[in-house]
Parts: C-alpha cells; sequence; structure tokens
C-alpha cells in the first residue's frame, strides 16, 4: 500500500477554548506558528510522508482555511474542505468526511498535534497487522495528564484508562490514527460523537482489532497557551522538526518586515512576526509576537503570546500571559502566570502590578 493511495483527513473544527482570546480571530490549526499557520507544519510532514489527498473537517470558522489553503497546489497536495454546520465532535467530524475519501484507508489527525513521529512507520504498521484502527501511542515523561492506552505484548490495544494519578503505562493517545475505510463508516452519523470516549471503547468491546504504533518521537498537543509557547519555541530551535519552517532553526526567529533594536535580547526561540517592532534593552525569552505587535524599550516578555497589532509599553514585565490583538499593556505594567487581556483593552500606565515598588 502506497502513503499516495491513504487519504489524509484533519481535524481542525474545534473552537480552541482554551487558547482564548487568541482563538476569538483564528481557528486554532491557523495561528502563526514560527512563521506559518500552526496547520502548515503538519501539511509539509503529511506530504514529506508522501499523501496526497488531504480532507479538512472544518466547523468553526471554516472559511479561513479554504481562504488561506485553497486547493493545496502551492503545497504540492490536493485538498478538500468538508463543514460541520454544529460540531460533531472528533468521531463525527472524522464520519462526516466518509463520502470525500477516495482509498481504502484513511489517516486521521487531530489539526492541534505538533509531532515528529514517522507517519510512514504507522501506516507499515496498519498494512502488516491488517489492523481495523492502528494508533500512534507516544510515550510520554508524566502520562498523569493523559488518558493512556495500555497494549498486549504483540501491541494489540487492551484497554482506554482515564486521567489517573498512578497510571499502568506511559503510552498515550497521541490523536493519529489510521483508519480501515469500512470501520470509519460504521461511526453513527447524524449526531455529535468522541472518538476517544466513544468509538474506541465501542470498538474495542465489540472485538476489533485495534493496533497500537508506538514510539517516542517528539509530540505536543498545542491546546494550552504554554503548550503554544514551548511548541513555538521548539520549532524555531529545531527541536521540533518542521520542513515549513521559515530559514534555519536557531535561537530566535525574527520574520521579514520587523524591527529589531541591536540592544535587545532575543532568547529561548521568540518569535518576533512580520512588522513587528522591539524597543532597545527589551528582553524576549521564548516570546511569541504575532505580526504587527510591538514590545516598548526595557520591557520584558517572557514564555507569553502577544495577539496581532498588541502592544507593550516601556519597562512592562509580561510573564506566562496571552496578550489579545490589538490590546495595550501600559507601561511599567506587570501581567504575571495565567494573565489573559482580551481583544482591544487597554491598561494605562503602571495600571496592574505585582509589587509595590514605582
Ligand atoms: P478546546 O476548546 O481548547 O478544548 O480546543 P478544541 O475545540 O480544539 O478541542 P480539542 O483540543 O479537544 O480538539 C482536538 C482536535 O479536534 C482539534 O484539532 C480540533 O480542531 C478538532 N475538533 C474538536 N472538536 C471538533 C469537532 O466537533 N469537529 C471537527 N471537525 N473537529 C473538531
Amino acid at each position: 500500500m502506497s502513503p499516495k493511495d491513504i487519504d489524509a483527513v484533519i481535524l481542525v473544527g474545534g473552537k480552541g477554548t482554551r487558547l482564548r482570546p487568541l482563538t476569538m480571530s483564528a481557528p486554532k490549526p491557523m495561528l502563526p506558528t514560527a512563521g506559518v499557520p500552526f496547520l502548515h507544519h503538519l501539511l509539509s510532514r503529511i506530504k514529506a510522508a508522501g499523501m496526497q489527498h488531504v480532507v479538512l473537517g472544518t466547523s468553526f470558522r471554516a472559511e479561513v482555511f479554504s481562504e488561506h489553503f485553497g486547493d493545496g497546489s502551492a503545497l504540492g497536495l490536493d485538498i478538500e474542505y468538508v463543514t460541520e454546520a454544529e460540531p460533531l465532535g472528533t468521531g463525527g467530524g472524522i464520519r462526516n468526511v466518509a463520502d470525500r475519501l477516495r482509498g481504502e484507508h484513511a489517516m486521521v489527525f487531530n489539526g492541534d498535534v505538533l509531532g515528529g513521529t514517522d507517519l510512514r512507520a504507522v501506516l507499515y504498521t496498519h498494512t502488516t497487522t491488517d489492523a481495523d484502527v492502528t494508533l500512534h501511542l507516544v510515550r510520554v515523561g508524566d502520562p498523569r495528564a493523559f488518558g493512556c492506552v495500555p497494549t498486549d505484548a504483540e501491541g494489540r490495544v487492551t484497554d482506554f484508562l482515564e486521567k489517573t494519578e498512578d497510571p499502568p503505562t506511559d503510552q498515550i493517545n497521541a490523536g493519529c490514527y489510521v483508519f480501515k475505510r469500512s470501520v470509519l463508516e460504521s461511526i453513527p452519523t447524524g449526531r455529535a460523537v468522541s472518538v476517544e470516549r466513544e468509538v474506541f471503547p465501542a470498538l474495542l468491546t465489540a472485538g476489533a482489532r485495534l493496533q497500537g504504533h508506538v514510539d517516542a518521537a517528539y509530540w505536543r498537543d498545542m491546546g494550552t497557551p504554554e503548550d503554544f509557547v514551548r511548541g513555538s519555541a521548539d520549532l524555531v530551535r529545531g527541536i521540533a522538526p518542521s520542513s515549513a519552517l521559515p530559514g534555519r532553526p536557531g535561537e530566535s526567529l525574527v520574520l521579514p518586515g520587523a524591527t529589531v533594536d541591536p540592544t535587545a535580547l532575543l532568547l529561548g526561540g521568540t518569535v518576533v512576526g512580520a512588522g513587528a517592532t522591539v524597543g532597545a534593552g527589551a528582553r524576549l525569552d521564548g516570546a511569541v509576537l504575532f505580526d504587527g505587535s510591538a514590545v516598548g524599550a526595557g520591557a520584558v516578555v517572557e514564555r507569553s503570546i502577544l495577539g496581532f497589532d498588541a502592544r507593550i509599553g516601556v519597562r512592562a514585565l509580561v510573564r506566562d500571559a496571552v496578550i489579545g490583538d490589538r490590546a495595550v499593556v501600559g507601561a511599567r505594567c506587570e501581567l504575571l502566570r495565567g494573565a489573559r487581556v482580551w481583544p482591544d483593552v487597554q491598561l494605562p500606565d503602571g495600571g496592574i502590578r505585582f509589587s509595590t515598588d514605582v
């Protein structure tokens, strides 16, 4: 079975609530990540693996995807779009694209996972075991935050476990599956269905062959601000592999049209978007600056995301925070862990502090 005969299906219909307010203007898979929309990194991996036909399962802000990627020819792919009027969940979204499939097997991806796994190896496991569904399972250092998926000596999935303090395995569902088309077509239609919580457990109970493909490749779900910031920095530094990275991996990525004062310090995989500006003596560490944003002189931005045209005033401190599009953080403000500033909000100079010095 050649990868060319495998349809790639990408689920991109989620609302991305955990990344608000950034996802109020763009769907999560379209957020700028190391110089390109996040989805571009996944599409280039799909292309590199030899697949060609891609179906995007969209719902929330569906038009943004087709406006950017069109028919996919610029990337050497053949991209189609299917839109759910009401979100059908991950399982419903997979079922909903069935009539666009051209081959007998489909490789399904969560559209928000940054991964480095060998996709051809996953396909090989699927073919050689004649599985109904092959699940990519990744071994992680701390599996407690995830549902775990144990396998037997032959790699067959034996259970789907909820998050627990004492997981019996470090293998977690990596959000990438290969379905036999006939199995995909058995997912119920006309209602929301979760592939993780409903489809897979039901298939297991029914005796289907669910095969695990286990590895320890780079893997990160980009769903939260912390993960988004780390994933972006890992792309910039070459820790997460991507052929869509504009330029070579390094300590920072400055996109064309950005202006960075020579005395500013860019560290930790910082990205400075097109048209963004960074003032004298500013210190950016693991910062993600979307296009058109600005950081004033002497300001410090650490592990934070600045939305489109957001502005940080002189000597402000922004750490582990998310600043919405066009928001203004006044001079000397301090925004610390978990702070989220909504789009267009203007915080006056010195308006928020976590200390009493002036
Ligand atoms: P949160 O609201 O922050 O949980 O994000 P999310 O809505 O993206 O949900 P989640 O991270 O669980 O989704 C995993 C992947 O499935 C993402 O790529 C989503 O875009 C996608 N997804 C989630 N729900 C749906 C849906 O109802 N339809 C489709 N087509 N895709 C979905």
